[in-house]
């Protein structure tokens, strides 16, 4: 395909100014050539934002894919995220040059603190460590994922400043609308990582099914546009050319606010998402 054919992806300003697409590609779990033809071909249908971690092993393979696309590169938002075992602030700015020379960059567009990882102890340090990574234009934006309120209030109450977005489990089964509203108070972005919420079993439910036929849609896009719809951005995983596609037209339809009630009472509430609190990742 043609670099030029591609979808058009509404996108959003970041506290601080970058704008970031609301629709990105998921690579977890993608590995060696699966993983490169999978991130050429979502650029050259049109995405923008690849979401990748060193905890996932390919950003080597990312960055072949980016390379391979033809896509240049100051057109792509390179996002990937600073692992556990990396968290300090020395260990976090060597981590950071070691993702993006994984990756064949020279800089990154958004860099995350993966996982709070509480009984480290580093979060703040981590954290001054990748503000000075955006001050020294190493980094474009930085941000978290997986943070609840009190978290980013550590950071704020330790340095001044707010993540410009968050990366949280989120799908209209874990809507986690109260730490969207305090990230919504301080401009934190929300972007939506398993948003298909197909692991919560959640594409059989007869409200998904049912908005699926009256839009003409899949229950997938059911999911992703009710994220979308309210700003919330996504990074559906795909390897497939056909299910990448799908999961970028989401921009054609609406849901009313019978709709929005309807999908509303699918939250299964916070306690049913991930709790950085106790749950950690290295
Ligand atoms: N920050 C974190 O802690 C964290 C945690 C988990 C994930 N993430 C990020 O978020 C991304 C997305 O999360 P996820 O991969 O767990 O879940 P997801 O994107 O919600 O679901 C991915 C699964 O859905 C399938 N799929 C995607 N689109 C489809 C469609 N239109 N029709 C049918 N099947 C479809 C994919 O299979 P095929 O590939 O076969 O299409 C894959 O098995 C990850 O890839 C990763 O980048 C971040």
């Amino acid at each position: 395909m043609d670099v030029a054919q591609t979808a058009a992806i509404p996108d959003v300003e970041l506290d601080g100014g970058v704008r970031i697409p609301l629709v990105g590609l998921g690579t977890s779990g993608l590995l060696g050539q699966p993983s490169v033809h999978a991130v050429s071909t979502a650029l050259r249908q049109g995405y923008r934002l690849i979401d990748t971690a060193s905890r996932y092993n390919n950003e080597m393979s990312v960055g072949m894919g980016l390379r391979d696309s033809g896509v240049p590169r100051g057109e792509v938002l390179v996002q990937t995220k600073l692992g556990g075992g990396d968290q300090g602030f020395d260990e976090a700015i060597t981590a950071a040059k070691e993702s993006a020379r994984r990756l064949g960059v020279s800089y990154l567009d958004v860099y995350l603190i993966h996982w709070p990882n509480p009984t480290l102890g580093r979060m703040v340090e981590s954290w001054k460590a990748l503000l000075t990574l955006a001050d020294e234009g190493y980094v474009r934006t930085v941000g978290v994922s997986n943070f609840k309120q009190h978290q980013l209030q550590t950071l704020f109450d330790e340095t001044g400043r707010w993540p410009a977005l968050n990366q949280i489990q989120c799908s209209p089964s874990l809507a986690r609308t109260e730490l969207r509203a305090f990230m919504a108070d301080h401009d934190i972005h929300a972007q939506a990582w398993h948003p298909t919420g197909r692991k919560e079993g959640m594409l059989g439910e007869p409200e998904i099914l049912r908005l699926a036929r009256k839009y003409g849609k899949s229950p997938t896009q059911i999911s992703l546009r009710w994220a979308v719809q309210q700003g919330i951005g996504v990074i559906p995983k795909s390897s497939h050319a056909g299910r990448q596609r799908e999961n970028v037209d989401l921009f054609d339809f609406e849901f009313d606010l019978d709709d929005m009630t309807a999908l509303a009472g699918l939250d299964r509430g916070e306690r049913a998402a991930r709790d950085s609190d106790v749950e950690e990742e290295f």
